[in-house]
């Protein structure tokens, strides 16, 4: 293979201006709300059995749904949960009751309906927490979750990778923050006990706690990719590609105040960002040019090396393989996935390049190190890389995907998950008929997104989870070596 790129490196010592940006926060509360006076359970009970359990319940109901216990409520189907607690607009109990449009549900059936008052205490017992008549929540037990930015509206959905459903979704606009401010990208810490995500319209980086309270804020310019260091206190913060002309640095904050730094990169548009772990190195890419930086926070240095190439590559994502030898870098103008052997540094140049299906975007590796998978984003499909022979193993594309996005893997390497945003592109960019519809049309979910479970060892699509519009960055906890 012949190499496209040249190299050129220089390390530069950078000054670190220490700001401290976090404000005092007040916690404010998602999960767990008490609400008084809200319809019970056995009231909600009362009315499926009037207008549901005629055909789901017993041996076979419809779907495989039964309502007519709490548990089997709270069972839900193989596809889905019926009811996600704390969000009732969005749960498929309600939405399928009242916006179903052209379903073989009670309305088209001529069976009993719903009344008013009756939707109404679904309503409010969902938007309570969906409780039990003994005040249990559902979902509420600890899991291995699976977080999902919806950018296209203000929610994100946490997802249970045990059972690959949606079992919580946060909506942003509760919390005070408009429709538009575009939640990007998710971390998560090793032990799940808090989640990070950036807002990229709204400037800000949250952290939540596991049982979904927002817990701090942090003020920076238009975030977007982030990077948590398991092995310490440090997350890195990038920016986002909307930005045309943000601060060449990316932010360095300390998780547990949320106290923040701000290291110089460089780079025009630093956008892609990944650590090595068990070193205090840290990577950048720009979006404008051809260059790639290893900064080190400690030594307080940057190294920087240009890749060259006759035209621009625009870095969109970069990821260290769990055991922390490989790195892997994906370009949307020239559809490569770049390795980098981190065993070489401070030497960065690329030691394959691997050509891939149209605008590669998030990569993810396997806990393994063996396999990364990648989303095409005007490809519509996903390529699997086989790390051991540097070569693509296999293309997917099937239901569900339709303009990948963001990636992850569940910690058992089972199942790798793929994103989609699901909504119309650009001429050239998309490949016609690639939208997905939703299984359901409620009128206003066309452009529901997606998250499409892939089976690591068969490459198959095992599941297409629906989430709301624009699936865009994925977090986990990060898989630990093997
Ligand atoms: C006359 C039979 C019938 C009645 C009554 C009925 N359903 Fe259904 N329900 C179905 C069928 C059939 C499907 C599957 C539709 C399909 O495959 O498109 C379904 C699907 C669903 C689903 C989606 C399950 C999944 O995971 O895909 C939910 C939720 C649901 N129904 C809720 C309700 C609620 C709430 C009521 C009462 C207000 C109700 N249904 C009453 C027949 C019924």
């Amino acid at each position: 293979m012949q190499p496209i790129w040249t190299l050129s490196t220089a390390t530069i010592p950078i000054l670190i201006a220490f700001a401290s940006l976090a404000a005092g926060f007040e916690a404010s509360p998602v999960d767990h709300l008490a609400r008084a006076g809200v319809a019970g359970y056995p009231e909600v009970q009362q009315a499926l059995d009037r207008a549901c359990t005629s055909c789901h319940s017993g041996d076979a109901p419809a779907r495989g749904l039964r309502l007519d216990s709490w548990e089997h409520i709270v069972a839900g189907s193989e596809d889905r949960t019926a009811v996600i607690p704390f969000h009732a607009e969005r749960s498929p109990l309600l939405a399928l009751a009242t916006r179903l449009e052209g379903g073989p549900h009670p309305a088209e059936l001529g069976e009993a309906e719903l009344t008013e008052t009756e939707i109404e205490s679904i309503r409010a017992w969902i938007d309570d927490g969906a409780r039990s008549a003994e005040g249990e929540v559902p979902y509420s037990e600890p899991g291995q979750l699976l977080y999902v930015a919806n950018q296209g509206v203000a929610t994100v959905a946490i997802i249970d990778m045990g059972t690959n459903r949606v079992v919580r979704i946060i909506d942003l606009q509760e919390l005070g923050f408009p429709p538009n401010c575009m939640p990007h990208h998710i971390v998560v810490e090793p032990d799940g006990s808090h989640w990070y995500l950036s807002l990229i319209a709204a400037d800000v980086v949250l952290k939540f706690d596991r049982s979904n309270q927002l817990v701090a804020r942090l003020d920076i310019e238009r975030p977007g990719l982030l990077a948590l260091d398991p092995e310490s206190d440090l997350l890195y913060v990038a920016r986002s590609m909307v930005a045309v002309n943000p601060p060449s640095t990316i932010g360095v904050v300390r998780r547990t105040d949320m106290t923040m730094e701000q290291v110089d990169t460089f780079l025009p548009r630093p956008h892609a960002v990944a650590i090595r772990p068990g070193s205090a190195t840290v990577f950048t890419a720009s979006l404008a040019v051809n260059t790639v930086a290893a900064i080190d926070p400690l030594e307080e240095t940057v190294e920087l090396a240009d890749l060259g190439g006759d035209r621009p590559h625009t870095f969109i994502g970069l990821a260290v393989s769990p055991d922390a030898r490989w790195m892997v870098g994906t370009t949307e103008l020239t559809s490569q996935v770049f390795v980098f052997d981190l065993d070489r540094l401070p030497d960065m140049i690329p030691v394959d390049s691997i050509p891939v299906n149209p605008a590669p975007w998030h990569p993810v590796f396997t806990p393994d190190g063996r396999q990364v998978y990648v989303g095409n984003n005007w490809g519509n499909s996903v390529t699997v890389i086989d790390m051991e022979t540097r070569e693509v193993k296999t293309v997917i594309e099937g239901r569900g995907i339709a303009q990948p996005h963001g990636s992850a893997v569940s910690p058992d390497g089972k199942y790798a998950y793929v994103s989609s945003r699901n909504l119309e592109m650009p001429d050239g960019h998309s490949k016609a008929g690639h939208r997905y519809a939703p299984r359901y049309d409620l009128g206003d979910n066309a452009t529901a997104g997606t998250v499409v479970v892939i089976d690591t060892d068969t490459q198959e699509i095992v599941k297409v989870i629906e989430v709301p519009e624009y699936g865009s960055g994925l977090g986990t906890a990060a898989p630990r070596t093997p």
